[in-house]
């Protein structure tokens, strides 16, 4: 562990673009002692991302957080600070001097939808983590590191993995998966469209729903989980294949019916995506955002094209009291250690 040489390095701003995950396959598997659940969950990071940037505050005081874009709740209550203060205290118990942990001035540009199951504010507090550590210039080994986060919030060491992963545990178990690839080995980057009702759904409530009986109506995404972690970690799936199995993966959020009990509104809602889209749409996480897997980011941008249209012409009603929210992106995936054999 290290405090930088040099204090000009401490005055740039560090940026960070903390993506939105998707959940293509997320099954429930039962109520834990602690009440949190056990899951079982491939996840993966997109394209759409939140932008922070940290700078040392050389006025001292307290940190510091402006957020802008959409509204993210109370500062106070944000989980950037909340990360900040946690990376401070494991660099303190890791013997870094507290004056060499200064004060920093947080700004969140929030582009992910919130409380929306794309783990936005996870992710922002991985970057947080992450970038604070890299702000004081100190080093801490990846374990530590899991552990600040896991305690940050079940989904945000899912974002320190840099890649799509399974989730188990309460989501703090973590296995990398390699991700798509094409015919000559190269990642394959396949379409995502997400459409997000304008209703916050709370995750406690969403699992407070399973437990009051919508577990029920769930169980079929544990062996679709399995088999797309499976088949992934065997590095057998194109964009092709992974469309392929579109439908079988929209089917697999135990949590579905969940979160359609906290809002019975998402039902005509999927129903009229379903018939606007004429794919399989799933849905990520707690919800209530939606998925639709296309071959590639033209083709999510032409189906978003339509959705904003029907939005326009009253043809898509949509709960809540704005249209929702219809991006389209990519999944991103980190770069293959070594190029393709069979490129040049
Ligand atoms: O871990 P985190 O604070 O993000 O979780 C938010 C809430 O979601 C928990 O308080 C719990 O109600 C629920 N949860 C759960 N099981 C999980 C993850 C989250 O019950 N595996």
């Amino acid at each position: 562990m290290t405090a930088p040489p040099d204090p000009l390095r401490r005055l740039a701003p560090v940026v960070r673009l903390a993506p939105a995950k998707v959940n293509l396959a997320l099954a429930v598997l039962g109520v834990r002692r602690d009440g949190y659940h056990e899951l079982h969950s491939v996840m993966a990071p997109t394209g759409m991302t939140d932008r922070l940037s940290l700078a040392v505050l050389p006025t001292g005081g307290l940190d510091t957080l402006h957020v802008a874009g959409f509204d993210a709740g109370p500062v106070a209550d944000n989980l950037v600070l909340r990360a900040i203060a946690a990376a401070r205290r494991a660099a303190r118990a890791a013997g870094c001097r507290p004056d060499l942990l200064p004060p920093l001035a947080a700004r969140l540009e929030k582009r992910i939808p919130v409380a929306a199951g794309l783990a936005g504010g996870s992710s922002d507090a991985a970057a947080a983590l992450d970038a604070a550590l890299e702000a004081w210039g100190v080093e801490l080994d990846a374990g530590t590191r899991r552990a600040v986060a896991a305690e940050l919030g079940s989904d945000v060491p899912f974002f320190l993995v840099g890649g799509p992963a399974l989730a188990e545990g309460r989501g703090e178990r973590l296995t990398p998966l390699p991700w798509l690839r094409d015919a000559a080995g190269w990642p394959d980057r396949p379409g995502l469209l997400l459409v997000t009702p304008a209703v916050a759904l709370s995750t406690p409530d969403v699992f407070r729903a399973w437990d009051a009986g919508a577990r029920a109506l769930g169980g079929a995404a544990r062996l679709a989980s399995a088999h797309l972690a499976d088949e992934l970690r065997r590095g057998m799936l194109s964009s092709d294949m992974l469309l392929a199995r579109a439908s079988v993966l929209a089917a697999a959020n135990d949590l579905a019916p969940a979160a359609v009990a906290v809002d019975p509104a998402l039902v005509p809602f999927k129903r009229a995506l379903l018939r606007l889209l004429g794919v399989p749409v799933g849905m990520s996480g707690s919800g209530p955002t939606h998925w639709a897997l296309y071959p590639s980011l033209a083709e999510a941008e032409e189906a978003a094209g339509r959705l904003r249209a029907a939005v326009a012409s009253g043809a898509l009603a949509a709960p809540g009291p704005q249209p929702p929210f219809i991006a389209a992106t990519v999944f991103t995936a980190p770069a293959p250690a070594a190029a393709p054999e069979s490129q040049p």
